[in-house]
């Protein structure tokens, strides 16, 4: 599959997606929204694609967000549609995908590039980030799932202030909220990420897929995180993935998993 607004290198194990408009600081216009559907979708079909790495083209940004310059004319219902598309057609997708996603965020990751960010499963960090919902700026709110996914993640007051007041918070202060998972220097940020995805590749992919939806199914309304962990934990017993664990355990060897 080719695209025009992104890049696909491949890695072992590893897919490292770039957004690749860096003129515009990857800003997620409706071509390019379509292109990452369509390129999750396709990684997560490869069955040799055991974790994917998304980045952001050049220093400057991960993603500065939805493109202004395509919504400026929107009117009340094109703007519902453009939220509502973008949240179902990707935002949705990511944070559903059964293979593990991180996000590698230098630089700024502003709107629905932080929006992006958190629907991935796993946020890393620079000291050169920054991040932020500035919509009310523009006379917007987040229309991406930033309201939901950030209160999520740092909690209601502090997701409160970041989207009332615009403001940005770097990289330390990102992780201090827990909404990074690490925070690292910018030139390690790609090579941590990366260890961080082989890590993750080199175990079940099978459980890496069932702990997802089982941590997901705890945030949708209708379901029971509980009684989804109970049943994923028992589909794992039927898996070869589970004999190849267990039997490596018990021989004291390293496991290998198909
Ligand atoms: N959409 C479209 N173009 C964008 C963009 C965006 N979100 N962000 C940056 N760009 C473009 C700029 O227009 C500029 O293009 P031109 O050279 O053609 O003028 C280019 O990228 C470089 O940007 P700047 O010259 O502005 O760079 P800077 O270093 O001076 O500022 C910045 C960087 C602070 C990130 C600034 O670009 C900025 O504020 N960008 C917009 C951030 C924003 O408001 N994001 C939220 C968008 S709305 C949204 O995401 C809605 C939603 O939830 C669904």
């Amino acid at each position: 599959m080719s695209f025009e607004n992104l890049l696909v290198n491949y890695k072992d194990k590893i897919a490292v997606l770039t957004v690749n408009r860096p003129e515009n600081l990857n800003a997620l216009n409706k071509q390019t929204i379509a292109e990452l559907r369509a390129c999750f979708l396709d990684l997560e079909a490869n069955k040799n694609v055991r974790c994917i790495v998304i980045i952001g083209a050049g220093e400057k940004a991960f993603i500065a967000g939805a493109d202004i310059k395509e919504f400026v004319t929107f009117s009340e219902e094109e703007g519902k549609t453009l939220a509502r598309e973008g949240q179902e057609q990707l935002f949705n997708t990511i944070e559903n995908l059964s293979t593990p996603v991180i996000a590698a965020i230098n630089g700024y990751a502003l709107g629905g590039g932080l929006e992006l960010a958190m629907a991935c499963h796993i946020r890393m960090v620079s000291d050169r980030s920054q991040l932020g919902l500035p919509e009310v700026t523009l006379g917007l709110i987040p229309g991406y799932g930033g309201t939901q996914r950030l209160a999520q993640l740092v909690g209601k007051g502090r997701a409160m202030e970041m989207i009332t007041s615009a403001n940005f918070i770097d990289g330390k202060q990102a992780y201090v909220y827990g909404l990074a998972n690490s925070v690292v220097s910018a030139s390690t940020l790609l090579m941590e990420s990366l260890k961080l995805a082989i890590k993750i590749a080199g175990n079940s992919p099978l459980a890496v897929t069932a702990a997802i939806k089982a941590v997901n199914a705890g945030y949708k309304e209708g379901e029971n995180g509980y009684e989804v962990e109970v049943d994923e934990f028992g589909k794992c017993f039927g898996t070869e993935d589970f004999k190849e664990g267990t039997d490596a355990f018990l021989t004291k060897r390293k496991p290998s998993f198909n």
